[in-house]
């Protein structure tokens, strides 16, 4: 069925939705669309200068207003999706709706987008007439982007992943507290750094003792020190009320998600009436800006040689790229640095490990605002709209 271009658009304006708008501004998907602009605290305002016939700000908890839309791309956040997107589907309202959130990410009659790696997925979902289509967790889209041809091969007898993840997934106060913590540590010892005679034992002393003293409002996103530091725990304790041997005791909600979206993404596990391939590992906030890293271990289920493993990866998707590995192209290519504000994803590091010739190690860097949020929602919205 042809699905209608009145585009609803919530969320435009916070941190995923301005990457999501610049990129479709880049891609020229307004060109194909009739876009209306909502806003959840500025309704009657001025529409930005890239709207069309639509130049004010309706509301966005204007169900009847939402209801008159094709299709409604949400970067609005969670809280949002959870008010307006029952209260929609419960009015009749059966256009389709695209969601960075993960609110309705695990319920069943919704997609998680990730084209590159799952359209198959999509287009059966599309056919059947599903219209809830969800992006996924920033790490496992980043993850899947990269790796996603050895899962595609059926090679993967299991997953491990340590992630280094940056500031940006916790919103942009997250970003903006990490830097203040830089700057703050900078000046602390800024008059001993700019002697080069000081002795770095006390300069280490004066950190140390600054970390531990910043203030609750200094610390105020992340709950403690990041600048000069780590964190060994993103989101929720989903854990909690198993027993301490049971798998999934201890587990950070971020941590979870890793095995259940990446088998729901490749249309594995009991709702599609197959096993799960198990994926675990630790989830990590590292003072990086908005890109996130993972190092990954597989068990694959045959030994295969590291050559053909890179030429899979490589020939998975437009934007994957293998980085030899070699000091030199990865301390150049393999890093949020040198991947900020692209959609390449890097895979490097490929290597057999010390357990036998079936471990496989890789590392891989992806921007988590770019594939991890932002480009699978548009691209979602170009496959409805040649549907
Ligand atoms: N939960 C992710 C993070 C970002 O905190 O890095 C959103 O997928």
């Amino acid at each position: 069925m042809k699905v209608g271009n009145l585009v609803g658009l919530v969320g435009w304006r916070g941190m995923v939705g301005s990457v999501l708008m610049d990129r479709m501004q880049s891609e020229g998907d307004f060109a194909l669309i009739e876009p209306v602009f909502f806003s959840t605290s500025n309704a009657g305002g001025a529409a930005p200068s890239w709207a069309k016939n639509e130049t004010s700000l309706k509301d966005a908890f204007d169900i009847d207003a939402l209801k008159k839309c094709d299709i409604i791309i949400s970067a609005q956040g969670g809280d949002y999706t959870s008010e307006v997107f029952p209260k929609l589907r419960s009015g009749g309202w059966t256009g389709h709706w695209i969601d960075a959130a993960s609110t309705l990410r695990m319920k069943d009659d919704a997609v998680i987008i990730l084209d590159p790696v799952n359209l198959p997925v999509i287009q059966a979902a599309l056919k059947n007439g599903g219209n809830n289509w969800i992006g996924g967790n920033c790490t496992v889209s980043c993850m899947l982007m990269g790796v996603g041809a050895l899962y595609k091969a059926g090679l993967v007898e299991w997953m491990s992943t340590q992630t280094y993840q940056a500031a940006s997934g916790g919103g942009a106060q997250h970003m903006r507290e990490l830097l203040t913590q830089f700057g703050t540590l900078n000046a602390e010892v800024k008059a001993l750094l700019d002697d080069p005679k000081s002795a770095i034992l006390e300069i280490d002393r004066k950190i140390i003792a600054k970390q531990r003293a910043l203030s609750a409002t200094e610390m105020a996103n992340f709950g403690v020190p990041l600048g000069g530091s780590l964190i060994p725990w993103i989101d929720k304790d989903l854990g909690l009320g198993k027993q301490s041997d049971e798998p999934g005791w201890g587990m950070s909600r971020e941590e979870w998600k890793g095995m259940a979206e990446t088998n729901k993404i490749l249309g594995q596990g009991a709702a599609f009436g197959s096993a799960e391939t198990p994926v675990d590992g630790f989830c990590v906030r590292v003072g990086a800006m908005r890109c996130h890293s993972q190092a990954l271990t597989f068990k694959l289920k045959k030994n295969v040689p590291s050559a053909d493993i890179e030429a899979m990866i490589a020939a998975d998707n437009a934007w994957v790229k293998v980085v030899p590995n070699t000091r030199e192209a990865t301390i150049k290519d393999l890093t949020p640095v040198a991947v900020t504000g692209t959609l390449t994803i890097p895979v490097g590091r490929i290597r057999k490990l010390a357990m036998g010739p079936e471990y496989v190690g890789a590392f891989t860097v992806g921007d988590q605002l770019l594939w991890g949020a932002a480009e699978p929602l548009r691209r979602m919205l170009r496959i409805l709209l040649q549907a």
